[in-house]
């Protein structure tokens, strides 16, 4: 079966390259905006804009999948008219062109990363998926507008469709750069830098191993059509809890800086994850606790390696790109 995969440099990207690598063919692309190479290890990446419709054609006729996971986006809470635009033409706009594709190719199957920010402020909890969908974010807006575009071209193109809501995906490999609560609160923990937390910190969320998500993604190449489902690890955390155990397995007592809270964080969440047990076959495997403490030691790491490592990985990493 082959399998391309968008956002292939990206952090949950690069996990799920190698959640296939071996039992699938594997393309990877990305346009490399804020994946980096040294995430992959020894699969090759072709450079790829999703929103250049002919590129994406080119590289569908060449590979010709058998399926798509389709992970490649603008991710986070935009803090710029600019980054809006930018998401809704790389999350909207570049899913469109990758759906043509695959109805043009024959593709079987899209599975698209949808995010649980589709739900915006949860009305009840759990969130299931029949939750009705009101987005506080343009980024929730967008993943919502792809979904929908998704189900249509789907329709109409004649390929079966997964959609994916993740929660708040963490793990080894994950940059601060788009915002992630956690790489934020270990970086800034082993840097000797104070936490900061927006907001009371009494906010929760459901966060998931990176490495059990691409379990899902690969379990979505397998299971019936149709599905939407959460992936999530089905139990709230308090962003204060969450900071709490960050210092604990960094060993540091500096006390956290509350900032006011952002525009567009949602205040609770946590998902129900009954859909994707029953149609997935997929649950967590891996506890708060246990995800923590890994990925803990991959920040220590890259600590370690200090300036140098990260100019000679990046170096390493260059020489790996492949042009389509
Ligand atoms: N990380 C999370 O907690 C989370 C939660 C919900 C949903 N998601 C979704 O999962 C997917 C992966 O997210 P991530 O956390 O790995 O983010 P990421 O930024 O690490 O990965 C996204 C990848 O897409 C690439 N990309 C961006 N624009 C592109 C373009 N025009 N053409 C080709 N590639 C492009 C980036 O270079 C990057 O490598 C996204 O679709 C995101 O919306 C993530």
């Amino acid at each position: 079966m082959r399998v391309l995969v968008t956002g292939a440099a990206g952090f949950i990207g690069a996990h799920v390259v190698e959640a296939l690598a071996g039992d699938y063919g594997v393309m990877g692309v990305d346009d490399f905006s804020s994946g980096t190479l040294e995430r992959v290890g020894d699969i090759a990446v072709q450079r790829l804009d999703v929103t250049d419709p002919d590129a994406v054609m080119r590289a569908f006729r060449a590979f010709r999948p058998d399926a798509v996971l389709h992970l490649a986006a603008q991710v986070g809470v935009e803090r710029s008219a600019a980054e809006a635009d930018r998401q809704l033409g790389v999350n909207v706009y570049g899913t469109m062109n990758v759906l043509q594709a695959a109805a043009a190719c024959g593709t079987g199957r899209v599975v698209l990363a949808s995010s649980a920010a589709v739900y915006g402020n949860p009305r009840r909890l759990p969130v299931d998926e029949d939750h009705p969908t009101d987005p506080l974010s343009v980024y929730g807006r967008t993943k919502l507008a792809a979904e929908r575009l998704v189900r249509e071209c789907a329709r109409d193109g004649g390929f079966e469709y997964v959609i994916l809501r993740l929660g708040n995906v963490y793990g080894p490999r994950q940059r601060r750069e788009t915002g992630p609560v956690v790489a934020s609160f270990f970086l800034d923990a082993l840097e000797g830098r104070g936490l900061t937390i927006f907001g009371d910190g009494l906010q929760t969320r459901d966060f998931v191993y990176v490495r059990d998500v691409a379990q899902a993604f690969r379990l979505a190449l397998h299971c019936p059509p149709g599905v939407v489902a959460n992936v999530g690890g089905g139990s709230a955390t308090s962003i204060r809890d969450l900071a709490e155990m960050v210092c604990r397995l960094v060993g540091t007592s500096v006390r956290p800086r509350f900032a006011p809270p952002r525009p567009g964080d949602i205040r609770a969440s946590v998902l129900a994850g009954d859909v994707a047990r029953r149609r997935l076959g997929w649950k967590a495997a891996v506890d708060l606790v246990t995800g923590l403490r890994e990925t803990c030691e991959w920040y220590r790491g890259l600590a370690a390696q200090g300036v140098a490592g990260a100019a000679s990985a990046t170096e390493r990493a260059r020489t790996r790109i492949s042009s389509p």
